[in-house]
């Protein structure tokens, strides 16, 4: 069975003055398998948050089912809802004048465990995420990354199986943001949980996650492996340097073709192409050569997902 499974949701907000609807989200489908980490990457306003809080409940759908573990978060709320972990931005799921232990403790008995059993889940947390030496310290007095940790220690006290984490290594320095992004791995990995990310960092996604879902104006435009995501991209980028500059009736054939930039010096041209389908790199460069151009270089450009994202995610004008 699934661990999460979206099914045609939707969420519409009213404007300010109430005239327009927002369409925050828009018939997202999604079905996650347990011990997965699947990060939602998207612009501002893509519609991440919204579907993270649809999915802990703290959003109602305007349409759509979110199944947790089999469980409805609309009918079967309670037993829904025991098994999801959720981290907001921000860290708000803490008090900051409680010290990370007290916050443990506090979390742990309102949602129904027993103290000893707290006990030996808050120590473990402790040590995984590095707080012990500090658990008495005032929550409020610690670094950014520190007070992320507590708050996802927090969300993890009552051993969910599903944990949502918003923008979770948003303004933490390098080094915290990899220790915290190395932890997430672990948690997944080595304790079977499922994971959900928000995030507009693709370094972020690209390292943690292990499916994609790329989210623009409330929809999932691409969800699949990086590694899958990365080869699509790997065929359809490429550079030719060649010597000398195009005339424009060529210029005009090459950009019917495919999507294409000229960069000239007068010396030499670099043209970078997107290439659909691979059989298209042959026809460039039957092209070039009818046109007598002489070809001195033809590169793969390198891979990242930025590349991918940016080809999907256009520019906002
Ligand atoms: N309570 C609300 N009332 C009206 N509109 C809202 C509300 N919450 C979100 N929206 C709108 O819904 C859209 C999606 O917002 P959401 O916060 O889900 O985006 P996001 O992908 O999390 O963005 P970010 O990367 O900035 O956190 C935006 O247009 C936002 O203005
Ligand atoms: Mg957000």
């Amino acid at each position: 069975m699934f661990m999460l499974k979206l099914e045609e949701l939707r969420k519409e907000y009213k404007s300010f003055l109430g005239k327009k609807k927002i369409i925050a989200v828009d018939k997202i489908d999604l079905e996650v398998q347990p011990g997965e980490i699947v990060g939602f990457l998207g612009p501002n306003g893509a519609g991440k948050t919204t579907t993270i809080k649809m999915i802990c409940g703290l959003v109602n759908p305007t349409k759509g089912q979110v199944l947790i573990d089999g469980y409805d978060i609309k009918n079967e709320r309670k037993k829904a809802l025991k098994k999801i972990g959720v981290v907001l931005e921000g860290s708000r799921n803490i008090y900051w004048r409680l010290s990370p232990y007290e916050n443990l403790r506090y979390f742990g008995n309102i949602r129904g465990m027993r103290t000893k059993q707290i006990k030996t889940k808050i120590d473990k947390l402790l040590h995984f995420f590095n707080l012990y030496e500090r658990k008495n310290d005032l929550t409020q007095k610690l670094s950014r990354g520190m007070q992320q940790k507590v708050a996802i220690s927090v969300a993890l006290v009552t051993s969910p199986l599903l944990l949502l984490l918003d923008e979770p290594v948003l303004g933490l320095d390098p080094h915290s943001s990899n220790e915290l992004q190395e932890r997430i791995i672990k948690i997944a990995k080595e304790e079977g949980k499922t994971i959900i990310i928000a995030t507009h960092q693709m370094d972020v996604a690209q390292k943690v996650c292990d499916r994609i879902a790329i989210i623009n104006k409330g929809k999932i435009v691409v969800c699949d492996t990086v590694k899958k995501l990365l080869n699509l991209l790997e065929a359809q980028h490429y550079e030719f340097r060649i010597e000398g500059s195009l005339n424009s009736e060529c210029k005009d054939k090459l950009s019917k073709i495919s999507h294409l930039e000229i960069n000239e010096d007068g010396i030499e041209t670099l043209i970078s192409i997107n290439i659909i389908n691979s059989s298209l790199l042959y026809d460039i460069i039957n092209l070039l050569k009818s046109e007598g151009v002489n070809i001195i270089e033809i590169r793969k450009q390198e891979v990242n997902l930025e590349k991918l994202y940016f080809q999907i995610v256009p520019e906002r004008k």
